[in-house]
């Protein structure tokens, strides 16, 4: 089933026309957006993702998104939504058409979770390390590559998936040319060391994951030490074990990492699914 809705609330054909031939959106990649987890008609993290619906807008000199507006539509989409299970529901931003009356683009569309997330959820992931060809310290000096922006710009990330499936593997980790671990092309890489988190920092130029965030806040009320800090491509191979956190993935183990295989967590697994399960549990 798929639900669209554009951000007046007007439900639209799912199946039918929706964006302008000229849609800078479609023409460039210029806009940005959002997938939200919604689990039992309860949208996940809506608060940080609009806020980094709102950064991501403001560093690609979009106007402000209309904050109460997201809202509405976010709960016109799931009252549509009559499936069972859960829903990745995509919040999508665009300059607009590139001769029109200058107005973004703006909709939102409910979508099922696919089969292959839901079964790598629990058995868990290959991954091959990419290198992305930057060095973390152009973040700074270079703020027109929008790095840590969610922009529709994402042929590269979906380019380097379809590299790693190429080789056998289900998802790919990016490599800073400095050797610190950056983000999968759509998740946080998050490394466990005894009772330590750690994960890359957004100055790296990676995006804040919003269920990253959900499983430390977590974890640090569980007693968890967690870490915000650069990662070294090295310390993956002397982890307890290596996660890729998502909306739509939740927290998914990493297996075998550049064909050698990880220590074997799936204990950890689960104690990490259930304090990320648990933010969400009344
Ligand atoms: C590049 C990138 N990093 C990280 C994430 C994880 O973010 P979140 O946990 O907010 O879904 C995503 C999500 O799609 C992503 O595209």
């Amino acid at each position: 089933m798929r639900v669209l809705a554009m951000l007046d609330g007007t439900l639209a054909d799912a199946d039918g026309p929706l964006i302008r031939a000229d849609d800078l959106g479609l023409l460039r990649g210029d806009g940005v957006f959002e997938t939200v987890l919604v689990v039992d008609g309860r949208p996940r993290e809506l608060g940080p993702h609009l806020d980094r619906l709102t950064r991501s807008a403001a560093m690609l000199d979009l106007p402000p998104p209309d904050r109460a507006a997201w809202e509405r539509v976010t709960q016109v989409v799931i009252d549509a939504w009559d499936a069972p299970g859960e829903m990745a529901l995509k919040l999508v931003y665009t300059r607009g058409p590139e001769f029109g009356d200058g107005l973004p683009t703006a909709y939102a569309l409910g979508l099922p979770i696919g089969a292959k997330t839901l079964e790598n959820r629990v058995g868990g992931v290959t991954a091959v390390s990419l290198d992305r060809g930057f060095d973390p310290a152009i973040v700074e000096r270079a703020p027109w590559l929008l790095l840590g922006a969610k922009t529709l710009s994402y042929a590269v990330n979906m380019a380097a998936m379809r590299y790693a499936a190429s080789h056998g593997a289900d998802e790919a980790i990016f490599v800073a040319s400095d050797g610190s671990v950056l983000e999968g092309p759509t998740s946080t890489v998050v490394v466990v060391s005894g009772r330590e988190m750690r994960t890359t920092p957004p100055s790296s130029g990676v995006l804040a994951g919003t269920t990253q965030g959900a499983l430390f806040r977590a974890a640090e009320r569980a007693g968890w030490t967690t870490k915000v800090e650069p990662v070294q491509r090295d310390d993956l191979d002397s982890a307890d074990g290596v996660f890729l956190a998502s909306s739509v993935r939740k927290i998914t183990r990493v297996r075998v990492l550049d064909g050698v295989a990880m220590p074997e967590c799936e204990p950890l697994h689960r104690e990490l699914s259930a304090l990320y399960e648990a933010e969400y549990a009344t």
